[in-house]
């Protein structure tokens, strides 16, 4: 089957083309994947703002599902696609509509089938099924029987969430963030030290230039010894802004402080993440832990985890960084399970919704 996924519930307009096979261990080939990014518009504003992501997200589907046909060699009039796949929740209402509209425009276009997707299935689909902890997609191949039931750790710029996975399409809610997403918290304090958006990859950076220890930071680690398995990351952030206010203009505006801060924020939101996903996979037994979302592509995050589950005889599945940040891949390959688990159901009208739970 042939499936165009369109990605709009932020702010990158993102397009694949995939060809997905299989039932019972489905198996995915990307032929397109076309992201056009809009973050050099919100770096200006230090985030994104939902009405003018959603009039970047108008102008760039045309070109982005253009540029996608082209790549997967497809017809750009007459494409032979057996279905689109779009997400229609959770995310930010303007955009998801923007996306949305685009799509019913399409199908009729097209007279193709359309799939609505939950994007939080896709960044926890595309680890499950393309994810392996080496760069590449979908090698091995792993057979679902080695993986389920297994631990999902989802961590976005809006969803901190660990979900266990007893099959396809069963998920299990055990905890999540009560305030700030993770990526959030780097966001924020990321915009505290003057770096700019998105803050992950910026802090990631910082933290990895640091080679000196002068101010002796240490940063709170939230809710990380709870019973539970929930998050809590606002109190990083404050403790973060203190620190920066305590300190004079000079040392604020810094390299050596900037490092080093950025270096225990990283510390802080990882050490938080690994010790909750390891004490829910192991009281749930996972066979493998499948990390997924934007936060994912965070290299400490990954190496950690993998170094983890190896000492346990887990499995841990990713997928590339690039893929773990907002694609239309993610959305493909979750509107395929979606259609293995319900067939193609008459929509009449798909309404965009922004707290979408999994
Ligand atoms: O999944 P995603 O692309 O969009 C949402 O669904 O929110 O996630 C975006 C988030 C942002 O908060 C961004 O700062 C974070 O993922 N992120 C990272 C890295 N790359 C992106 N966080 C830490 N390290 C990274 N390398
Ligand atoms: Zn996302």
């Amino acid at each position: 089957m042939i499936i165009m996924g369109i990605e709009t519930s932020c702010d990158d307009t993102g397009i694949s083309i995939i060809e997905a096979k299989g039932r019972k261990s489905p198996s995915f080939r990307i032929l397109a994947n076309n992201i056009a990014s809009q973050i050099e518009i919100h770096q200006k504003y230090g985030g994104v703002y939902p009405n003018m992501a959603k009039r970047e997200h108008e102008t760039n589907l045309p070109i982005v599902v253009s540029k996608a046909l082209k790549k997967a060699k497809l017809d750009p009039l007459h494409p032979a696609l057996d279905a689109l796949a779009i997400t229609y929740g959770p995310g930010l209402s303007p955009c998801l509509w923007a996306g949305l509209n685009k799509a019913q425009e399409l199908t009729k276009q097209w007279n193709v089938p359309l799939i609505p997707t939950n994007h939080m299935e896709g960044h926890l689909l595309i680890s499950l099924f393309l994810g392996s902890p080496k760069r590449g997609l979908g090698i091995p191949k792993p057979r679902l029987g080695n993986i389920l039931p297994a631990l999902a750790l989802l961590v976005s710029g809006g969803h901190t969430q660990l979900i266990f996975v007893s099959a396809l399409g069963k998920y299990k809610l055990l905890g999540e963030t009560r305030d700030d997403a993770a990526g959030e918290c780097f966001d924020k304090t990321a915009r505290v030290l003057g770096l700019p958006y998105p803050g992950g990859p910026a802090i990631s950076q910082q933290a990895q230039l640091c080679e000196t220890n002068i101010y002796k930071l240490r940063l709170p680690r939230p809710m990380i010894s709870t019973k539970d398995y929930d998050f809590s990351f606002s109190g990083l952030k404050t403790a973060v802004l203190y620190d920066w206010k305590s300190r004079s203009k000079k040392v604020r505006e810094s390299t050596v402080y900037t490092q080093e801060m950025a270096k225990e924020i990283q510390k802080a939101i990882i050490e938080v993440l690994v010790q909750k996903t390891l004490k829910a996979a192991h009281r749930y037994s996972a066979k493998a832990i499948i990390l997924g979302g934007g936060v994912g592509a965070n290299k400490l995050l990954r190496n950690t985890l993998l170094k983890e589950t190896k000492k346990f005889g887990m499995r841990f599945l990713v997928a590339p960084p690039e893929f773990c940040t907002d694609n239309g891949a993610m959305i493909a390959v979750a509107g395929y399970a979606t259609w293995l688990r319900s067939g193609f159901k008459k929509h009449k009208h798909i309404e965009a919704q922004p707290n979408l739970s999994l």
